[in-house]
């Protein structure tokens, strides 16, 4: 099961990472796609693993402490007013 999740992300990085090579965008996938180590482009596998540690390492931090602030305001209304009155 993990491998076949494994196996997909890496397919559809494969196809980003070719896609971003060929046309570059104003975004990290791009910076990846075309970073050069003494000249040579990163290796395609390297290239992929680091989309996948910036997927993984970006997509559950962020989605579980964003969950984690919503209940945690819904469980306690005065902290939420003290946020709603100053959301800085
Ligand atoms: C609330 C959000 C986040 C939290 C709490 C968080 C927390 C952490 C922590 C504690 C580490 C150190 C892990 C260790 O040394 O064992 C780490 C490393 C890292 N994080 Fe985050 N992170 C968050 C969001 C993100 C996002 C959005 C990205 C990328 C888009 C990201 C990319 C990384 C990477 C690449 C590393 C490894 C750095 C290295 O070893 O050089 N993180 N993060």
């Amino acid at each position: 099961m993990i491998a076949a999740v494994v196996s997909g992300f890496r397919r559809l990085f494969r196809e980003n990472h070719r896609n971003r090579r060929a046309d570059p965008r104003d975004d990290l996938a791009s910076v990846i796609a075309n970073a050069k180590i003494n000249g040579d482009y990163l290796p395609e596998h390297d290239a992929t693993s680091y989309y996948m540690i910036v997927a993984t390492a970006g997509h559950d931090t962020t989605s579980s402490s964003t969950a984690g602030a919503v209940w945690g305001l819904a469980e306690n209304p005065d902290e939420f007013a003290k946020v709603k009155a100053n959301p800085s």
